[in-house]
Order: structure tokens, then sequence, then C-alpha cells
């Protein structure tokens, strides 16, 4: 039986739940993607320039993962979500991208924001896949609405538009 992983970053609890929603009607495993360190509320104010986030991203720094998945290589569809950050995924799950063998899987990303689409997230996450892999679908969930659309095109790929 194929077996489908939903992997998440969430910095203040956005992401969290529709991720919870996703792998409860997918029936899918769930592994929260942490930083060793966590997010403060000061760390994420991006008008600061010196705050955390924004050192992160302007210094292209890799941002240490808590724990590994469990037997990552049982999974076939991994799902990834995360909160835009400046037009695409926070510096972690690039991390946690990296420190995997992507070989065979499908990858299917999800994310929330504050107004942007997904942009060029995909485009972006795709260097840190160490060319294995595909990312087949890529979907901001804003509402009730696009969650149950993207629960379909994740359950039957075919019929999705
Ligand atoms: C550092 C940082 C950068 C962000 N950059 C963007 C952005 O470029 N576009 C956007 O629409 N929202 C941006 N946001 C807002 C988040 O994407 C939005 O609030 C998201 O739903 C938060 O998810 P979470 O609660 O799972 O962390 C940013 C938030 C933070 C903290």
């Amino acid at each position: 039986m194929s077996r489908m992983l939903v992997t998440y970053f969430s910095a203040e609890g956005t992401t969290a739940k529709v991720a919870a929603k996703l792998a409860f009607k997918l029936a899918a495993d769930v592994f929260e993607i942490k930083p060793e360190k966590p997010y403060t509320k000061a760390d994420l104010r991006w008008t600061n320039p010196l705050a955390r986030c924004n050192k992160e991203k302007f210094g292209n720094k890799e941002v240490p993962v808590e724990g590994k998945v469990d037997q990552f290589d049982q999974y076939d569809t991994v799902l990834i979500g995360f909160p835009i950050w400046y037009g695409g995924a926070p510096n972690v799950v690039n991390t946690f991208v990296s420190s995997y063998d992507w070989s065979g899987k499908k990858i299917i990303l999800f994310a929330t924001s504050g107004g942007s689409g997904m942009g060029k997230s995909a485009d972006k996450l795709k260097p840190y896949l160490n060319g294995k892999g595909e990312i087949t679908g890529a979907r901001l969930i804003k509402g009730a609405d696009d969650l149950e659309k993207f629960v379909r095109e994740v359950k039957s790929p075919k019929e999705s538009e």
C-alpha cells in the first residue's frame, strides 16, 4: 500500500492547522519540521532588519531541524507545508528538504500566507532536492474550499485541472 506523509513548518500556527486537517482527510502520517531553536515573536518581526528571520533569509543561512522522519523510505508521496516567507519557503524548510533522499518520491507543496500566492516557491525549493524526486503540485490554502479541492487533487491527481 502506498504511504503518504504530511510534513510542515508553522511559526504561528496557521499552517499547522491546515496540515492537521490534511493529514486527517488523507489518512497520512505527520512530521512537524521544527527548528532546533524555536522562533520567538521577536525573531519573526520582519520589519526589524536585525530580526532572526531577516538574518536567516538575507544571510542565506541553514536552519537546523529538530529530529528526523522515521523510516522516510516508506513514503512515496510527501506533502510539504509552510508559511510563505519573502515569497517562498522559509530557510528551515530548505534545510529539511536538503537532508533527505527524495529519489522516486512525489512531492506536493502547500502553503498559507498573508496574501501572496505560491509565486516561485516550487522553483526556489527545487535545488534543495539535489535532482531527486518530483514536485507534482503546489497550492496556497486560503480556506475550507481550497482545502477540500486540494484534498481531491492529492487523492486523484489525474482528475484535477
Ligand atoms: C518572516 C516572515 C515573512 C513573511 N513573508 C510573507 C510574504 O512574503 N508574503 C505573504 O503573503 N506573507 C508573508 N508572511 C506571513 C505568513 O506567510 C502568514 O502569516 C502565514 O499564514 C503564517 O503561517 P504560520 O502561522 O503557519 O507560521 C510572512 C511572515 C513572516 C513571519
